[in-house]
């Protein structure tokens, strides 16, 4: 597979769950966007992350569960209805059937995008299998699908799990890069993680 360096200097970027360890990823793509979308459950989140952001930019919170999918899928309506669709996603999303469900959402507007989607390190196990999960987000029209795929960190102390600024820095080489899997750290061995 072969990366595709993203040319930075987005229109409207979508990201979800992004107010926590890929904060620092929220800003860099906040920084390079015209318009920015930032969904979470809470408030308070949402609230620090855009404090955190220089006052010009041009951010939206809304505060939505995913596991709300009438919800969900309304607040994306809106934002899209607001600031056009979406060139860009990053999405956190633990529930698989609500990240599947937004893809198709965002697809069917029919605009170009690319869509970001952090895993956690259970999805690079031997028994997942990564390439059977990307069938569905490869199946949709005009949405170039890009796995981030968090590992751990392996050397001669040991092995441990990531730390958020390795979350973060690894994000952005990911959505700097365009390939369409990049792993954050190591997957392998398996057997090593922590
Ligand atoms: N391989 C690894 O090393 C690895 C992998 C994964 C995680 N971790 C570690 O585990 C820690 C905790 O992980 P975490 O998943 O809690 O990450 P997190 O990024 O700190 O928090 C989850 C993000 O998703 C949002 N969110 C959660 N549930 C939601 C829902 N139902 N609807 C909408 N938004 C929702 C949260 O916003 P709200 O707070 O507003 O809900 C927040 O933005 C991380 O800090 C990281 O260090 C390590």
């Amino acid at each position: 597979m072969h990366a595709a360096p993203v040319s930075m200097g987005w229109r409207h970027a979508l990201i979800v769950g992004g107010t926590g360890m890929l904060a620092g990823a929220s800003r860099f793509i906040a920084a390079r966007t015209q318009t920015t979308s930032l969904l979470a459950r809470t408030q308070a989140s949402l609230s620090s992350l855009r404090q955190s952001l220089p006052a010009h930019l041009d951010v939206a919170t809304t505060a939505v569960d995913y596991r709300s999918a009438q919800a969900f899928s309304e607040a994306i309506r809106i934002r899209v209805e607001a600031a056009g669709a979406p060139d860009v996603v990053l999405a956190w999303i633990h529930a698989e059937h609500a990240a599947q469900a937004l893809a198709a959402q965002l697809a069917s507007y029919g605009s170009t995008l690319r869509f970001f989607h952090v895993l956690g390190s259970a999805s690079a196990s031997p028994a997942a299998s990564l390439l059977r999960r990307r069938m569905h987000y490869d199946a949709l029209p005009g949405l170039s699908y890009h796995q981030i795929v968090l590992g751990f960190i392996c050397d001669e102390r040991g092995s441990r799990w990531l730390c958020d600024d390795e979350i973060a820095q690894g994000t952005i080489q990911a959505v700097s890069a365009g390939a369409p899997k990049h792993v954050v750290g190591v997957v392998e061995p398996w057997e090593a993680r922590p």
